[in-house]
């Protein structure tokens, strides 16, 4: 078969060839991805991205080698007159090179169609964002699939619906892409995340403000660093919602998200966490009512420069799907599920001094914890050590990998890094505002009652709890007894934020 004679010329036939060898590929891994399911995320870079912009490459290549070879070919003069190359069907060559154009344009569009709808879905794929630059994203990757969130794609949050907020994402994931590249990120990854989608247009397509949550019992156990690892349970009712569905979002927790409600607040840092200024309107009457906290007020020039930031369900929930527990709480955890023995004597006491230390990676944090929990079994617990060897072995292993699934020192991120908002234990979360120190200029705080948010239906050492029922409230005991019963004037995170260092 004949092709126009511009056709033959090397800069062509390398485009041609380029074509069949990428397109080649394409298939062959295509089909080695989803029939034979191999290859994991970066296969898909090579099978939407990098081949076919190689192919059209190639696809360029042609045309421009025949221009060429024309204007090459072409005597001074017949070039002059003939400007552009013209295309005569009744010559065959031209004809096939008609028809194969015209066939593998039609191949060409109907590939691109599909391609670019796969390489769409690929690029909005939990496995693209969790897994491709799998060191940076490993924080969030692994608590994203052990949170509520897991079956949740990654865009769902940080995306959303539209071609706006698509193409957005996409212009500042190359620049995240160049920063992978060349290690210019930030570790940890700075938060709050400035520039994350309001939660009106993400959370709410799923959780609408108008949806009733009941109170919700929350039964939790906790174990006190001591010999017998003594156990502490607390029952609590939260309040997220009024204790009846009719009253709407008239209380609770969730009254924050009542449409006639609007609170705003100015935090003296980017990080949110401390918020001397806070304005609630209730929209109805349009009254409002500003609260100052009064141990450190705000200057009047500075706070004339912070932006005013209108509180949603971020400001609460802030880690839906990436929660990074503090050592305490993933220890308590795993001597719950079994993973670590709450028999070993003294277990919860010595899983905390083996991980009182920041780590810088991994593996030293696990060799660290092994040696650490052995060692002290077997000076301090030689009988029991002996008796007892695999048992311990199994809580080493325990430890190690709860910590694994909240710690990530590669990217420096722990508990202390990523701040969790809700509730008030280990950094001030709801205290922020509810501190008894954020006062109205006729004198009302935003309140601290230990009543306002939950109730406290049951409480002790198991066997010989306190307990009420749910339209009662007990007055909260603190686990072990501490001078003056200081918890009810200091926040709990001033001890709290680091317990055990
Ligand atoms: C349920 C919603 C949700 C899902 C699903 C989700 N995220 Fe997030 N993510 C958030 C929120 C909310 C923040 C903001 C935290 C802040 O600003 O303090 C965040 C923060 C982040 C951050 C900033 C660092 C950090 O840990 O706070 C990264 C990176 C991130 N997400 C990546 C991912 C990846 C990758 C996935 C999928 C594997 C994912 N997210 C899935 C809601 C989500
Ligand atoms: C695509 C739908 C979807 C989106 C978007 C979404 N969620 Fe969820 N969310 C879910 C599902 C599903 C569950 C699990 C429900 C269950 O366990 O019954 C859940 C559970 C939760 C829970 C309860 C967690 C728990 O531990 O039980 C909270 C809180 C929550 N979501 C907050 C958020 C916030 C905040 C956002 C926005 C950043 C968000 N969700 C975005 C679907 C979504
Ligand atoms: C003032 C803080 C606050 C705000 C704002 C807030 N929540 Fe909540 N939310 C809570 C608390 C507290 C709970 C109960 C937590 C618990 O059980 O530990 C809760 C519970 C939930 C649950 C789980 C309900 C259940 O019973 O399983 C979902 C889902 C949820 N919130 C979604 C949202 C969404 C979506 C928004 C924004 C529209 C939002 N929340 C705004 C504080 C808040
Ligand atoms: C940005 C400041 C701020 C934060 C953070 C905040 N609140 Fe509030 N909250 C307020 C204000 C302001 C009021 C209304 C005080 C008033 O005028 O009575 C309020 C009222 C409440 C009420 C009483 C609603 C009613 O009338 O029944 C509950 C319950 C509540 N908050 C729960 C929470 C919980 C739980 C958290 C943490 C997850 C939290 N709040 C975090 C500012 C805040
Ligand atoms: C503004 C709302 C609010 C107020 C006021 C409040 N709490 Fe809480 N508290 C919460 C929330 C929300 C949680 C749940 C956190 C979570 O889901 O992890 C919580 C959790 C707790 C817990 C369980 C701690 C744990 O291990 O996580 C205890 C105990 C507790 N509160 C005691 C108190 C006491 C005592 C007071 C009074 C000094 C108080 N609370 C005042 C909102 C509040
Ligand atoms: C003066 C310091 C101090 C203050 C303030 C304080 N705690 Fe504690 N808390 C402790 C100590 C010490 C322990 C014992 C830890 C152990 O042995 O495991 C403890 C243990 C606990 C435990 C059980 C074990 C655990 O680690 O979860 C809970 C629950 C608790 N505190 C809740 C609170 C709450 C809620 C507040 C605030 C209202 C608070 N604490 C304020 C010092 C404090």
């Amino acid at each position: 078969m004949k092709l126009p004679r511009s056709y033959y010329n090397w800069t062509s036939f390398i485009g041609s060839l380029i074509v069949v060898i990428a397109l080649t590929l394409i298939v062959f891994l295509f089909i080695i991805s989803t029939i034979f399911d191999q290859g994991g995320s970066y296969l898909g870079l090579f099978i939407y991205m990098a081949l076919p912009a190689l192919m059209i490459v190639g696809l360029i290549l042609i045309p421009i080698g025949m221009l060429i070879n024309l204007r090459n070919n072409a005597t001074e003069e017949g070039y002059k007159k003939r400007k552009k190359p013209t295309i005569d069907l009744n010559d065959p060559r031209h004809q096939n090179a008609f028809v194969i154009f015209v066939i593998s344009s039609l191949v060409f569009l109907f590939l691109t169609s599909i391609g670019s709808y796969e390489a769409f879905h690929y690029t909005e794929s939990v496995a693209f964002c969790g897994t491709l630059c799998h060191k940076v994203m490993d924080p969030e990757y692994v608590t994203y699939q052990h949170s509520a969130h897991a079956n949740v794609a990654c865009v769902e949050c940080h995306v959303g619906a539209g071609a706006s907020w698509y193409v957005k994402s996409k212009v500042s994931g190359l620049y995240q892409v160049y920063s992978v590249l060349f290690d210019k990120y930030p570790r940890p990854i700075e938060t709050p995340v400035q520039d994350l989608r309001p939660a009106r247009e993400t959370c709410e397509k799923c959780h609408w403000p108008e949806k009733f949550y009941a109170r919700k019992l929350r039964v939790q156990k906790n174990f006190l660093a001591d010999e017998n690892n003594t156990e502490w349970d607390i029952v609590m009712q939260m309040k997220t919602g009024p204790l009846y569905s009719a009253l709407g979002l008239k209380e609770g927790s969730h009254w924050h998200i009542n449409k006639d409600v609007k609170i705003e607040y100015i935090s003296s840092d980017n990080s949110r966490e401390s918020i001397p200024w806070v304005r609630f309107t209730n929209l109805r009457t349009g009254e409002s009512t500003i609260y100052i906290d009064e141990e450190n007020p705000l200057d009047d020039s500075l706070m004339a420069t912070l932006p005013v930031r209108a509180m949603d369900c971020i400001d609460c929930h802030n880690r839906p799907s990436h929660a990074y527990k503090s050592p305490p709480d993933y220890i308590d955890n795993a001597l719950i599920s079994g993973s670590i023995s709450k028999d070993i004597p003294q277990i919860k006491y010595i899983a905390m001094d083996a991980l009182k230390d920041p780590f810088t990676n991994k593996d030293t944090a696990f060799m660290y914890i092994d040696s650490v929990v052995t060692t002290f079994y077997q000076s301090d617990y030689p009988e029991y050590y002996a008796e007892n060897q695999e048992k311990i072995a199994k809580a080493v292993a325990g430890i190690q990998e709860a910590y694994s699934l909240n710690a990530f020192p590669y990217m420096r991120v722990t508990y202390v890094d990523y701040p969790d908002h809700i509730g008030h234990l280990e950094t001030n979360g709801c205290f922020r505002c509810h501190s008894d120190l954020h006062v109205s200029e006729s004198g009302k705080t935003i309140s601290k009652d230990c009543n306002l948010c939950h109730t406290i239906i049951a409480q002790g050492i198991p066997g010989e709890m306190m307990v009420t029922n749910v339209f009662d409230t007990l007055e909260f005991q603190h686990p072990v007894q501490l001078r003056n019963d200081v918890w009810k004037v200091a926040f709990c995170s001033e001890c709290h934020k680091n317990l055990f260092q």
